[in-house]
């Protein structure tokens, strides 16, 4: 049986970083990585899942589509190709949300957009339990995901376009939080041949400057929210002026605000619902 220690070397020198060694190691081994320090060897069959995972690792697939997870905040959830893997960067704005959620008394009601696979609602709903939650996504996929990863959450899901989600709930929303595609389309070339390669182009493109969703975002927020209600969005690193100009601009929000990432790189829009609406 092929040692433990053999593995991760080649692994470390095929791919370049001991974490996604482990990582793979470990999903092929049917073992928490932080565990495989516990062994010496690991079976056969075991040790040919991990050389197929190197190859495939090697050529570009994700970590987390090889593995089938990904840890958000202080939930793990289920990915699988056709769906975006949710990112670190997101995490901090949703924890922006959280502390807002957590100041509110009561059963909040808080709405997400553009859910995927569900990470910010699963993370939503175990930090801050006791919301009344609500998510969209238009990928017929990624819903099929974000059911199993909401499954016992009491999140509403529903499958359609953010522009039309949820009138019932027309000026009811205590906050709206939205991860959504905005990627420039004439950005194309500049993304990871990995991303472009493996991720779908829905959930990362939005027109030529890439606002089309978040204007669309800013327009469903102030359609949801009460008076006094939140919104969060995030947005790529160049958009901070221009995504405070759409939130400012919609005639429906006050106190817009831009805010960091974990890198304190531009990252995420905030804004609250005015009472009255200009014009
Ligand atoms: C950047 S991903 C974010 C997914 C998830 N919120 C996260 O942070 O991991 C954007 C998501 O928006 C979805 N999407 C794109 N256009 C949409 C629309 N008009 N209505 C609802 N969802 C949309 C995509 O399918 C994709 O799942």
């Amino acid at each position: 049986m092929p040692a433990v220690s053999g593995l991760l070397a080649e692994g470390l020198r095929r791919l370049g970083s001991a974490a996604e060694a482990r990582t793979l190691l470990g999903h092929a081994a049917g073992v928490e990585p932080s565990r495989l320090a516990l062994l010496t060897e690991v079976a056969d069959d075991a040790a040919g899942a991990y050389a197929t995972l190197l190859e495939r690792r090697a050529a570009g697939e994700p970590v987390q589509y090889l593995t089938g997870l990904a840890w958000f905040r202080t939930v793990e959830v289920a990915v699988a190709p056709g769906v975006f893997i949710p990112r670190p960067e997101t995490e901090v704005m949703t924890g922006w949300a959280i502390d807002r959620l957590v100041g509110l008394p009561g059963e909040p009601v808080v709405v997400e957009l553009c859910a995927g696979s569900g990470a910010i609602s699963a993370a939503i709903a175990a930090e801050r339990p006791g919301c009344r939650q609500y998510a969209v996504e238009l990928s017929t996929a990624a819903c099929r995901l974000a059911e199993r990863n909401l499954a016992g959450t009491g999140v509403a899901l529903a499958e359609g376009d953010m522009a039309d989600a949820f009138p019932d709930l027309d000026g009811t929303v205590d906050l709206v939080i939205a991860n959504p595609p905005y990627i420039p389309l004439e950005a194309w070339e500049h993304v990871a041949a990995d991303v472009r390669t493996h991720e779908p182009e829905l959930a990362l493109f939005s027109g030529a400057d890439g606002l089309d969703a978040l204007k669309v975002v800013a327009r469903v927020a102030a359609r949801l929210l009460r008076p006094g209600g939140w919104v969060c969005a995030e947005h790529a690193e160049v958009q901070s002026e221009s995504v405070v100009g759409v939130f400012a601009g919609a005639g429906a929000f006050t106190q817009v605000a831009d805010h960091t990432d974990y890198n304190d790189r531009p990252r995420y829009v905030t804004a609250v619902r005015a009472t009255k609406l200009a014009g």
